[in-house]
């Protein structure tokens, strides 16, 4: 099965792909997640992406496109994959399509995790992440089971760089302007499934895994 989250920043895209990739026992690839763990190790492709990232602007997509289709050509996506945080432009969508199609492929689904912009400020600024397994938490919907500290890893949690209230706005500026068309582009697909991230992460999970089945 391979499946799109599409989504704000903060929507739970992350969220409710780690659990996607449990339950389907497919790889969750965040693009994002592959961005920080260069930063972290000092890749000259860190350093090139914190620049944008740190101002909320999308990595450029001839840097993006060509990392993403590689990890997709790995062994241990045969089965499938989700992808969360990509695409995010028109291009990338459509190097995504062209990509598939040239296998004889094509993604199933793409699920939008739709939440209004108010509630995204008030959840970024709860969110706390491991920038080592890429784990994430909510200090009040989703809290580690010691405070700052991952559950999974035992690493100390941070509140990202880039989820400072201002760079947040700035985030969904680009949102708005770049990645909300995907919806359009994958609703003329047919695969596109809504819904609604507002309720609390287990009902959304149910709500998507009533649409992929058990
Ligand atoms: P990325 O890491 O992909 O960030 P994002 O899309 O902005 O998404 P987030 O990780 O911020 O949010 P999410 O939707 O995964 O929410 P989460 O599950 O954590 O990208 C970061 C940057 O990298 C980009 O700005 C860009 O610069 C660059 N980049 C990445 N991909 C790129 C690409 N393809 N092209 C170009 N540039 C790219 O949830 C948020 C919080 O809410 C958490 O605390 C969580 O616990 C909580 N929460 C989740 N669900 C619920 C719920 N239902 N109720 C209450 N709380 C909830």
């Amino acid at each position: 099965m391979k499946i799109i989250m599409l989504g704000a920043p903060g929507a739970g895209k992350g969220t409710q792909a780690k659990k996607i990739a449990e339950k389907y026992e497919i790889p969750h690839i965040s693009t994002g997640d592959i961005f920080r763990a260069n930063i972290k190790g000092g890749t000259e492709l860190g350093m090139k992406a914190k620049s944008y990232m740190d101002q909320g602007q999308l990595v450029p997509d001839d840097v993006t496109i060509g990392m993403l289709l590689d990890r997709i050509s790995a062994a241990d996506c045969a089965n499938g994959y989700v992808l969360d945080g990509f695409p995010r432009t028109i291009p990338q969508a459509e190097s995504l399509t062209k990509a598939l199609s040239e296998r004889g492929e094509k993604m199933d689904y793409a699920i939008d995790v739709n939440v209004p912009d108010e509630a995204i400020v008030t959840r970024m600024s709860g969110r706390r992440a491991c920038l080592s397994c890429g784990a994430t938490y909510h200090i009040v919907y989703n809290p580690p089971k010691k405070a700052d500290i991952c559950d999974v890893c035992g690493e100390k949690l941070v509140l990202r760089d880039d989820d400072k209230p201002e760079t947040v706005q700035k985030r969904l500026t680009v949102y708005h302007e770049q990645t909300q068309p995907l919806i359009a582009y994958y609703k003329n697909a047919g695969i596109l499934v809504t819904v609604d991230g507002t309720k609390n992460l287990n009902e959304v999970f149910k709500d998507i895994t009533d649409v992929l089945g058990a």
